[in-house]
């Protein structure tokens, strides 16, 4: 039986900047992923959504009927009206071990793992430019304003040096870094934050320039780092990062509060990770401080953590 996939990703430095034409850099979180096992269905039944995980049996209408949006049924729309194609009868059985509004890109790996399985199903798959262009159209409906890295780090599954409109850059990683992410248990949607950073600017740029402008000197940093392998550098670089996101005011206390024991707990740095107020924190460990900095990351308040290598291109 076919089944398709995507990742979710860990955007290791530039959220929010990114949006404003500054560089980002985000990696695969292959870890955690969106399953969509497409299964014949009887003829004249249509295209079916079943996600048991959200207790969710969901028709999709054909794209003849009215405009609809959902984020289990919208990709698949846009997908058959980019093949023009009716809906087949066909159930698609989804899967997902991504928080939702977790800063880990469940939204583009949901809308990935349909479109592409979709498209395995009529034997019409797509390209990954092609797939990638309809997810951030996706993105779109989410965020309103998304600067595209989500769909274009998640579709290529690989590591990318992100700036928006520009030609995609793939990333390597000389070292193998160890990373804990931290789930903070707050559902953060970034279509709010994403919100609340355009009009903190649009009501003072002189205030969020600058910051957006230092978060993207601090990508290149931190790209020249990664490519060389020179871990120490990164671990300020992160705690460099979360200061000037919390200036922007997308930290929290918790997220705060999680950073500092990470450190405290020797870790090399720390920062939120996506739209920020909640979702999910990045820790840079060494191997030997990993057990000591996921306990006191729960001590703190971290409903989950899981340890990850970074690494790439694969
Ligand atoms: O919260 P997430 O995982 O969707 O990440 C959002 C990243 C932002 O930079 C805040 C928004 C964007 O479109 O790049």
């Amino acid at each position: 039986m076919i089944t398709a996939s995507a990742p979710g990703k860990i955007i290791l430095f530039g959220e929010h900047a990114v949006v404003y034409g500054q560089p980002a850099i985000a990696v695969p979180f292959a870890a955690l992923r969106v399953t969509v096992s497409p299964h014949p269905a009887p003829p004249g039944s249509g295209l079916e959504i079943d996600a048991p995980d959200v207790r969710q049996r969901l028709p999709v209408a054909g794209p003849e009927d009215r405009p609809f949006y959902n984020a289990l049924i919208y990709p698949l729309r846009l997908a058959l009206d980019a093949l023009g194609s009716p809906a087949p009868d066909l159930r698609l059985t989804v899967r997902s071990t991504l928080p939702i509004g977790g800063g880990l890109g469940s939204g583009a790996a949901l809308a990935t793992a349909l479109i592409r399985a979709l498209g395995l199903a009529l034997d019409r798959p797509f390209d990954p430019a092609a797939l990638n262009a309809l997810v951030y159209e996706v993105e779109k409906r989410h965020h309103g304003s998304p600067s595209g890295i989500d769909n274009t780090v998640i579709v290529y599954e690989q590591p990318v040096y992100f700036v928006r409109g520009q030609p995609l850059e793939f990333l390597s990683i000389a070292r193998p870094l160890t990373l804990l992410v931290a789930d903070s248990g707050i559902s953060s949607p970034t279509r709010l934050t994403v919100g609340d950073m355009r009009a903190l600017h649009e009501a003072n740029p002189a205030r969020t320039a600058p910051v957006f402008e230092q978060i993207g000197a601090l990508v290149q940093q931190a790209r020249r780092a990664l490519e060389t392998g020179s871990v120490d550098a990164l671990g300020p670089l992160m705690d460099q990062n979360h200061a000037l996101l919390r200036a922007l005011t997308v930290s929290s206390a918790l997220l705060d509060r999680l950073c500092a024991a990470a450190r405290d707990a020797g870790a090399r740095g720390a920062k939120l990770s996506g739209g920020g107020r909640g979702g999910s924190l990045i820790v840079l460990v060494d191997e030997e401080q990993a057990a000591a900095v996921d306990a006191a990351l729960r001590r703190a308040g971290a409903v989950q953590v899981i340890r990850t290598t970074v690494r790439g291109p694969q």
